[in-house]
């Protein structure tokens, strides 16, 4: 019957608008970097699309992106790109099928990426900055919001782009003299040993690397390899994350990720005068 249909629908539409997304998470995107970024997002199966899945950001910029309880996905930097007026293009570092907008592409390796599983009701955030497709630029996630200043902050903070070895490095800039990227040792040399596959697919077989190490005492609270999940992954109750990428670009003022992690409980800038 059409009457019982529509009414239905308006109790639906009454049900999500009141309901269902009053309680919606944000994610602020800020580039701190001294250059344009582009960032990208890419939601894991079964989550919707954030409202943007990739796009221009420059110097001092952010944008909020609102979500949905239970998504997840990640949100990643690309660097050095240029696209024509249809958002055809590439990029150096973070390519996601050539295009502006990822629609669903994930980042080309080496990326540092932002990886995080919302929580459903009372559930908890999982939340992760990962190095096991590589580097590309620093990134700080800070949970934030009514919950957040009770959570820790991860990232990278630290510039591995300097010291990359060399057979890891990616190059690129104008005469490919700039390194600009730092790929993971799976990425770089593709054996069952780096990749955590094959006999090496479990966390007793799969130790960490003389490659992972280095990223991992750059960048302690940063996943390094596959099942580096001890120290990397964080659970918390937030409904908002900052994501910085060049945190401590400016001189900003950001909490010391290099140690070991000591719980980090207040946004950097909370402690600015
Ligand atoms: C933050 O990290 C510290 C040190 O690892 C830990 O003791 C604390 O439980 C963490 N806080 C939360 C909310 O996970």
């Amino acid at each position: 019957m059409p009457t019982t249909t529509s009414w239905k629908l308006t109790s639906l539409l009454i049900f999500f608008t009141f309901f269902c997304c009053s309680f919606s998470y944000t994610f602020t995107i800020i580039n701190n970097c001294p250059h344009t970024i582009w960032p990208g997002t890419l939601s894991g199966s079964g989550s919707p699309p954030l409202a943007t899945t990739g796009f221009r950001l420059d110097t001092g910029q952010s944008i909020k992106l609102t979500t949905v309880p239970g998504w997840s996905g990640r949100i990643w930097a690309r660097t050095g790109c240029t696209f024509d007026a249809t958002g055809v293009g590439k990029c150096q570092t973070g390519d996601c099928g050539g295009r502006l907008e990822c629609q669903g592409n994930g980042a080309a390796p080496p990326t540092s990426l932002f990886e995080i599983t919302l929580g459903a009701g009372n559930g908890q955030d999982f939340y992760d900055v990962s190095m096991v497709d590589g580097y590309n630029l620093p990134l700080l996630a800070l949970p934030r919001g009514v919950y957040g200043d009770a959570c820790n902050s991860t990232g990278c903070i630290t510039d591995i782009n300097r010291g990359c070895p060399k057979e890891l490095q990616l190059l690129g800039g104008d005469q490919n003299q700039r390194v600009v990227g730092c790929r993971s040792a799976c990425e770089a040399f593709k054996t069952d040993k780096y990749c955590c596959s094959g006999a090496f697919a479990n966390p007793n077989t799969c130790q960490p690397s003389y490659y992972s190490t280095i990223f991992k005492k750059a960048c302690p609270r940063a996943y390094s390899y596959a099942f580096d999940d001890g120290t990397s992954t964080f659970t918390c109750k937030a409904n908002e994350y900052d994501i910085v990428f060049c945190p401590n670009s400016n001189g900003m003022r950001r909490p010391n990720l290099a140690a070991p992690p000591p719980p980090i409980r207040q946004p950097f800038w909370k402690h600015q005068q």
